[in-house]
């Protein structure tokens, strides 16, 4: 079996790469280094794939870039690249959003549709939900995005829908909530918390701290998305991955201190706009669908996490 899978030096692409490589997969890992963390965490995220034979890196713009050859003989795009961030998508940088996101997308739709004949699994996000009125949210809940950036990952959905009702492109969206678990975006509050009480510094909490997330561990998330690969009539269905529990964000607070035996430093400011309250999935339909059920709990996933950090420490921290 080939796979393409773009933003192959992210945070969850590299880990389904691997994953694939591991499961006798044939992998063209496609990402173009964008500039929303450093390199080298992204650089280090690909070491291990680039070990594989079965492992080919091509360092293209899908906004731009050539994709005929890369989609052609393909049987699953894993589109996990993205211009990710809810709270960095509003002013200037939008237009990163909207290349990366919405142009990113439609552009590999276009090449699949023309020259592959393949399963195109696209990573959605709870950011589409905005806040749901409902809590655990079906995906039949209408989606109201509250962030520039969740409107950029629900055009990208409709467009997927768009080009499977249109030309029959096999299209199969996962929305993910909140990923977590080792390498994950420093942008993101559990790095920003680990790093900080591994360096005895503070962590800046928006809001009160008890706003809530479904939380999702990355290897929860891998097994989802491969399982959206082959599991037979997906075809322009979304569904919801998430954790299986809400947390609150002073939760995981006193979680990590437990794991890592020390006190966090918080500081705490206002909300940030964009930002929901709460977000819960409701995961009925892709544990029909896909087999899917959440398996690593918040502590195991954050012990994880937190090793991996530690891990990293004299090279990064
Ligand atoms: C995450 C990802 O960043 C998005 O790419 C993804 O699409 C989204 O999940 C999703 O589920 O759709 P978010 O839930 O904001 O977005 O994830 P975190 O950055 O880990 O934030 C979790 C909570 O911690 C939020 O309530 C946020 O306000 C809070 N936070 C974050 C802080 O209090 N301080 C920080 O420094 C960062």
């Amino acid at each position: 079996m080939r796979a393409l899978v773009t933003g192959s030096a992210g945070f969850i692409g590299s880990h389904v790469t691997e994953r694939l490589l591991a499961d006798g997969w044939e992998v063209s890992g496609v990402d173009c280094f964008n500039d929303n963390y450093g390199r080298e965490q992204k650089r280090r995220n690909l070491e291990s794939a680039l070990a594989w034979d079965a492992f080919t890196f091509y360092p293209v713009d899908l906004s731009g870039g050539d994709l005929e050859d890369l989609v052609a003989g393909v049987d699953t795009v894993f589109h996990l690249a993205a211009e990710p961030g809810v709270r960095s998508s509003w002013g200037k940088r939008f237009e990163y959003f909207t290349r990366n996101n919405v142009i990113a997308t439609q552009r590999l739709l276009e090449a699949v549709r023309d020259y592959g004949s393949c399963r195109l699994v696209y990573a959605s996000s709870s950011s589409i939900y905005g806040d749901a009125e409902t809590l655990p949210t079906p995906e039949t809940a209408v989606p109201a995005p509250r962030s520039p950036y969740g409107v950029t990952k629900l055009s990208a959905e409709h467009l997927c829908d768009v080009y499977h009702h249109n030309f029959d492109v096999e299209t199969v969206s996962l929305r993910y909530f909140s990923v977590y678990g080792p390498r994950q975006r420093p942008d993101m509050f559990f790095h920003r918390l680990i790093k900080a009480v591994l360096t005895d510094d503070t962590v800046n909490v928006f809001g009160d701290g008890d706003q809530t997330r479904d939380f999702t561990f990355v290897g929860d998330v891998v097994a989802a998305t491969l399982a959206a690969a082959s599991a037979p009539a997906v075809g322009g269905q979304a569904y919801n991955i998430g954790g299986g529990t809400r947390v609150s964000v002073n939760r995981t607070i006193e979680v990590v201190e437990e794991i890592l035996g020390k006190p966090a430093r918080v500081n705490r400011s206002a909300v940030e706009t964009g930002d929901v309250r709460d977000t819960g999935a409701l995961t009925s339909l892709a544990s029909r669908d896909l087999a899917f059920t959440p398996k690593t709990g918040i502590f195991d996933g954050l012990a994880l996490q937190a090793e991996w950090l530690d891990q990293l420490a004299p090279v990064t921290l």
